[in-house]
């Protein structure tokens, strides 16, 4: 695919309605989001039919954003690609119209795109690679999921993943406990990352299980046991706790990550999703990668975190080999990476 082709890539999967204009070659032109944190964070948590009612507020003005950023009209656009699933069904919808809309209007290709395929393709934006380095490792960390994946193409298969709580839902569970603010991750990495004292001895679950899955809401558990030695909850005991709730979270996961890389041989690790952006988890990688030789690829912070940038790459890639959705294609809330027979599509 060369520079000259560009795709409209449209986000609207949970709380952030995003915009953003890739070309052929993964080089990203122009992402732009519109973060609903402001509304949710009063809640405490994403509220479906706000989050939906903010979509339909923002999409158009997010989507003429992207264009003017990327310097492009609507008539040079080659192919809209757009979250199917998963997430929450009144927000896909919104993001999913408009891209249906504006595909039937123009005559162009339409792509439905999974939301955890499109966290990993954000590993490739900006890199000057096409493809997703193969054969790899995938490490997918947000506020939804926790999966390991390995990739090798046809090969590719589902290694693992979260029995519970997904991590960034521990994260932002832990957070509230705390009495912090949502999202909690980039709060709780913040508060860990000055922290200089001593950390608490919190379980690490399912370290030792001898496969790829996780568990994280036995974590939140032991937050709260661990809380009920203080007093109450002052600056001290909130930063201590955050600083070894956030260390046994990165420790499984970075020892998990490792040993899929051990398993299946392969010496490259995609880690994506917004608890990549975590700093914590982001320098065990660099450091754990390096000692056993092999490649770390993790996009920057702006592409770990829901963008629509991410969603263009999936979407030129899905295009490129197996060609535009149909018509009548829909969203799908529940929609997994998973084959039935045990394969991945990424
Ligand atoms: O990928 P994402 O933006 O949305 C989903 O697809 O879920 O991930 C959001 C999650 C939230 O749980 C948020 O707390 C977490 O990512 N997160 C972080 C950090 N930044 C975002 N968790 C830990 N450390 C961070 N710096
Ligand atoms: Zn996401």
């Amino acid at each position: 695919m060369k520079s000259d082709f560009w795709a409209l890539g449209i986000e609207t999967s949970c709380d952030d309605t995003s915009a953003s204009v890739v070309d052929g070659t993964l080089m990203v032109l122009s992402s732009v989001v519109g973060s609903q944190e402001i509304v949710h964070a009063r809640h405490g948590g994403v509220v479906p039919e706000l989050a939906s009612r903010k979509h339909s507020e923002n999409i158009i003005p997010v989507i003429d954003a992207a264009l003017g950023e990327a310097g492009k009209s609507l008539d040079e656009i080659d192919l809209v690609a757009v979250t199917r699933g998963p997430g929450l069904v009144g927000s896909l919808l919104v993001g999913f119209m408009a891209a249906k809309g504006l595909a039937w209007g123009l005559g162009l290709p339409l792509v439905g795109v999974n939301h955890l395929a499109a966290h990993v393709w954000a590993a490739a934006l900006d890199s000057g690679a096409r493809k997703l380095p193969n054969p790899s490792v995938c490490l997918i960390v947000s506020g939804g999921h926790t999966d390991l994946l390995y990739y090798a193409g046809e090969r590719s298969e589902y290694l693992g993943g979260t029995r519970d709580d997904a991590a960034g839902e521990a994260y932002d569970k832990v957070a509230r406990a705390l009495g912090l603010s949502y999202p909690g991750g980039p709060i709780i990495d913040r508060i860990a990352s000055s922290y200089r004292g001593k950390l608490l001895d919190l379980p690490r679950p399912m370290l030792q299980s001898g496969d790829f899955d996780f568990s994280f809401s036995g974590l939140k558990t032991a937050v709260a046991v661990a809380s009920e030695g203080w007093e109450s909850l002052d600056g001290a005991s909130i930063e201590s706790l955050a600083a070894s709730f956030q260390e046994a979270v990165v420790d499984v996961l970075v020892t998990k990550a490792m040993a899929a890389l051990e398993a299946t041989g392969a010496d490259n690790l995609i880690a994506a999703g917004g608890v990549a952006a975590n700093s914590r988890l982001r320098s065990r990688l660099r450091d754990e990668c390096a000692s056993r030789g092999a490649r770390l690829f993790i996009p920057p912070l702006k592409y770990c975190t829901d963008n629509a940038a991410m969603v263009a790459a999936a979407g030129i890639n899905r295009y490129l080999e197996r060609g535009a959705d149909d018509r009548q294609i829909d969203v799908d809330p529940g929609l997994s990476l998973r084959r039935e027979d045990g394969g991945i599509n990424l």
